[in-house]
């Protein structure tokens, strides 16, 4: 089958291995990125074996968006920044479909409360960086994982063309990773509060120990400052787990 992508992008999906069935994006993406370019995308219709963080199960259908960006951006300041990015370019393209996405920091795009999309960032550092978006389309989320996702097609009342979601979204990030490249980082962690579910509200992050408090504010580096009863406390990303309480 041809299938004609009209992309226009410069560099993120100047090639695009496109694959039936895979186990998961991230991990093919991974075994190819030390010969490969930069900007490369690797896109399925269905992974088996798809996962989140903490490689926690990442429920893959068909009708679903699950791809992964191979970046090189040489000697990364801030990895957090870069998923922030994708967050943006994830909501850019909502609204492009009348859909108002918020960032769960650090890693997720709610609607209403409810999980669209998860990013999964990956790497060898100075190597390379293998950025993962799930994207709820038009797979179904009626099963098991009704109570904390929803997908376009569910908000919209209607099927949606992945194809047009994913031209979309690749044209949102490059404009993203082109600001993130050019050290705009104050531009990126702007749009990121403004786009927040989560500042000014009352969360639960659980690590070694669990911090209760007031999310007030995100840092230069991308760590989330919470203010609790015994002083501020600076949250940086990594494998924490974040509840509204
Ligand atoms: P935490 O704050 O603890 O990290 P999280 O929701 O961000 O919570 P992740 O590990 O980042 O957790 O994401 C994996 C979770 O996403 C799984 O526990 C599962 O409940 C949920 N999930 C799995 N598949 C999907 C999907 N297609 N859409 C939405 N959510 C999903
Ligand atoms: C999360 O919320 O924990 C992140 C979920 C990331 C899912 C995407 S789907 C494409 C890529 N391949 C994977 O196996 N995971 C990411």
């Amino acid at each position: 089958m041809i299938v004609v992508l009209n992309l226009d992008t410069k560099l993120i999906g100047r090639k695009v291995v496109f694959l039936r069935e895979v186990d998961s994006t991230n991990e093919y993406a991974k075994r190819i990125a030390p010969h490969e370019e930069e900007g490369t995308v690797v896109i399925a219709e269905r992974q088996h074996s798809g996962k989140g963080r903490r490689g926690r199960y990442w429920a893959s259908p068909e009708g679903g968006l699950w791809m992964s960006v191979i970046l090189k951006p040489g000697r990364c300041e801030s990895l957090t920044l870069l998923v922030f990015a994708a967050a943006l370019a994830v909501t850019d393209t909502l609204e492009e479909f009348g859909i108002k996405g918020r960032i769960k920091w650090p890693n997720d795009v709610l609607v209403n409360g409810k999980k669209i999309c998860g990013i999964l960032t990956e790497g060898r550092i100075g190597d390379y960086v293998v950025v993962g978006v799930g994207l709820n389309v038009n797979n179904d989320v009626s099963n098991g994982l009704s109570r904390i996702a929803t997908s376009m097609k569910t908000l919209k009342g209607s099927e949606i063309s992945v194809l047009h979601v994913f031209r979309s979204l690749l044209r949102n990030f490059e404009r993203w990773y082109n600001l993130y490249l050019s050290g705009k980082h104050e531009e990126v962690l702007r749009a990121t509060k403004d786009r927040s579910a989560v500042l000014g509200r009352e969360v639960r992050i659980t690590d070694d120990v669990e911090i209760v408090g007031r999310a007030v504010d995100i840092g230069e580096d991308g760590a989330l400052i919470v203010e609790t009863p015994s002083g501020v406390r600076r949250v940086l990303y990594g494998d924490v787990s974040l509840r509204f309480v």
